[in-house]
């Protein structure tokens, strides 16, 4: 039995063996399925009589010593699950497999569907048997790997300093990236990508796993001795945690599995695409943020007063961050009680929103639903609505503790609090802030860290089903950005650094698996607050220009010429957002290479816009060439330089061939540390 599933360009094909399990048989492009076969496992001496190759639903019982995709046995009995080989169809462009415990009475039924190019992959048990299960693992993904899978690829970081590409060889054993603070943290997320050796972001080939789920997961990517992989995506279980009733059902979080066998850029593109078709599409207003214009100072006479400059600047939505609510004078106090501090706002928010429309700006809040002061009003009228052990002392993280969220009690209260905002103001924008991990992650000290999770989720779709606010997600920086979230908010904060240098790198991760557009890049002060780096404005707005743009600075610290490069940047990305917020990402350097170079070419190929980044003195003088990426070979392109400095103005470069700009390239790297380069192209024919 075989069935067969396309995408775009690729298809995917299930046989079933003589064995009678389900083969993955092909997993690649379209056009070179013809050589599909079912694996051929050599048998052994010390095997089992009847090999077990790589399978899908692979369970234990036959020998089979890899990881199984479900664990569950009878909480009564602790008769182990015992699933027999999947039954499966296809039907459009989705894969179903059905496998069964009829003694249990356990279904598991995972799907398979290409939307574009991306593979999505889900699972969901049911209990439809007369006795409870306990589930200890589920996966939602577990496909075996190609033999070409000899690398690894994750995303080292840590609190301001994410974004750290992290190459290694996989040969065999067990690689897990694994997440269990609750959130998906500043290590790279639930994101994990197997190369074949030599691959890089433009050549060779790439099978990425992203597990669309915001709270603790592993992935994995394990080979044995005997030569068979597996990747593994799943949602991680706390002990205790799933305890399926006769009649109840688990719905594993989707993973997304993208190919390409061009190089990482084609796995950013199979990503983008999807985040996009899921999201609302929303103009990328130029933001002013206050944090690190005015941290926790903030009041309405120093707001206004900086919400005139940022206007004056260009920006179109000022974002009044932490600082603003009852008794928020420092980290220490007061998150839950979200109304206006009244010696900072005597008059609520109205008078700083009116000056901010006047200024022809949205407006936007900064909110931290999910976390509670132990000094608030909300802690000392509800203590028993934190995470954690009853009667036990609570470990607090940036001075704050968890709101449980499992509690249909607390996502109601936060509902209606979100809603009485929303209803008094014109909010446009929620920043909406997550900054500590959960621990323990125990409702009552019952496992729940998966119902954080959840209840997250719950209360954001019913907000965004109630309010059309558009909401960004940030997490101590860049703490939570995955796919879960991903479909229910607008953009990310990549990070709590806004050094341009550190940028770069922060944003080439991100958008490994998110569209630019959806990262907030801020054009800080300089010397940094974080690093202490001294950086050009022209810089700093170069390393902002590919994001969704914004300011967050004091304008009263910039210079004159300063304001007119910043007002000259965000003019450029006025002019092109639209185009951009479509447009493929295609990098044409490494990850850490110096100069920095990224393109972004538009959905219909008539423009692109090329950013080369020079951070330190090259060590040779000879100046290697620019390959350029994604053009028509036989369209002419007018380049020309979109220059910051000066009066606007722009610098032709000449008038070339798709080819020759891309197989050839052109001398572009100014070779002096800390400059960058906007080249425009336009197609002339
Ligand atoms: C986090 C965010 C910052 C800022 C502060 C406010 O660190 O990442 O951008 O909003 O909280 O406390």
């Amino acid at each position: 039995m075989i069935a067969r599933i396309d995408g775009e360009t690729l298809c995917l094909i299930l046989q079933r063996g003589d064995d009678g399990l389900a083969h993955l048989v092909w997993f690649g492009p379209k056009n070179n399925d013809v050589m599909a076969r079912a694996p051929h496992f050599q048998r052994l001496p010390a095997s089992p009589d009847v090999p077990v190759g790589p399978t899908l639903h692979p369970a234990h019982g036959h020998g089979f010593h890899n990881i199984a995709q479900v664990e569950a046995h009878c909480h009564k009995t602790r008769r182990l699950l015992r699933l027999k080989p999947p039954e499966f169809a296809a039907s459009d462009r989705q894969i179903t497999l059905n496998s069964h415990d009829e003694s249990l009475g356990v279904r598991v039924v995972t799907t398979m569907t290409f939307r574009g190019d991306a593979l999505a992959v889900t699972c969901c048990l049911h209990n439809d048997g007369e006795t409870s299960i306990d589930v200890t693992r589920a996966a939602s993904l577990l496909i075996p790997t190609p033999d070409w899978a000899s690398r690894l690829v994750t995303w080292a970081g840590a609190w301001g300093r994410e974004g750290h590409y992290t190459e290694r060889d996989w040969s065999t054993g067990r690689i897990e990236q694994l997440g269990r603070a609750g959130r998906p943290g500043f290590d790279g997320g639930p994101t994990l990508s197997l190369l074949e050796t030599g691959a890089n972001v433009a050549h060779g080939r790439w099978l990425t796993a992203h597990l669309a789920w915001s709270g603790a997961f592993r992935l994995a990517a394990e080979r044995a001795t005997d030569g068979s992989g597996q990747l593994l995506a799943e949602r991680l279980l706390a002990p205790g945690e799933i305890r399926l009733e006769p009649g109840a059902s688990l719905v594993l979080p989707e993973t997304v599995v993208a190919l390409s066998y061009e190089g990482s850029n084609g796995v950013s593109r199979v990503y983008h695409d999807i985040i996009r078709s899921e999201g609302l599409r929303v103009k990328r207003l130029v933001h002013f943020n206050t944090w690190e214009a005015r941290y926790f100072d903030v009041t309405e006479e120093k707001c206004i007063s900086l919400a005139k400059q940022a206007a004056e600047l260009g920006a179109e939505r000022f974002v009044l961050d932490d600082g603003w609510f009852k008794g928020r004078h420092n980290d220490e106090t007061s998150l839950g009680d979200w109304s206006a501090d009244e010696a900072k706002f005597p008059n609520g928010l109205m008078p700083l929103i009116d000056a901010v429309h006047a200024e022809g700006m949205e407006f936007g809040l900064w909110l931290e639903p999910e976390m509670v002061s132990p000094d608030s009003d909300l802690c000392r009228d509800h203590p028993d609505w934190v995470l954690g052990w009853p009667e036990a002392e609570l470990a607090t993280g940036r001075n704050q503790l968890v709101l449980d969220l499992s509690l249909p009690a607390v996502r109601e209260h936060l509902f209606l609090t979100i809603a009485a905002l929303l209803d008094a103001y014109p909010i446009s924008y929620v920043k909406w802030d997550c900054n500590r991990d959960l621990y323990p992650a125990t409702s009552g000290g019952v496992a729940s860290l998966g119902l954080q999770t959840e209840g997250l989720y719950e209360l954001l779709d019913r907000l965004r089903i109630a309010y059309k606010v558009q909401i960004e997600s940030c997490a101590s920086g860049g703490g939570r950005i995955d796919a879960g979230i991903a479909s229910r908010t607008d953009r990310f904060w990549a990070s709590d650094t806004t050094d341009a240098i550190d940028r770069l790198r922060v944003q080439r991760a991100a958008s490994f698996a998110m569209p630019t557009e959806r990262l907030g890049c801020h054009i800080g002060p300089s010397p940094n607050p974080m690093t202490g780096r001294e950086i050009s404005m022209e810089f700093r707005v170069l390393a902002a220009l590919f994001g969704h743009m914004g300011i967050e600075a004091n304008p009263a610290h910039f210079n004159d010429n300063d304001k007119a490069i910043l007002m000259r940047g965000l003019e450029i990305s006025k002019a092109h957002r639209d185009w951009m917020g479509d447009g493929q990402l295609l990098n044409l350097s490494e990850p850490g290479d110096d100069p920095d170079l990224q393109m972004l070419v538009s959905a219909g190929g008539d423009q692109a816009l090329l950013r080369i980044m020079r951070v330190n003195t090259p060590v040779r003088p000879l100046q290697p060439r620019i390959r350029l990426a994604g053009l028509d070979q036989q369209s002419h392109y007018e380049l020309v330089e979109l220059a910051l400095r000066g009066d606007p103005m722009v610098w032709p470069l000449g008038n070339f061939m798709g080819r020759g700009l891309m197989h050839d390239g052109l001398v572009l790297d100014s070779a002096r540390a800390l400059t960058g380069r906007l080249i425009h192209l336009r197609k002339t024919e």
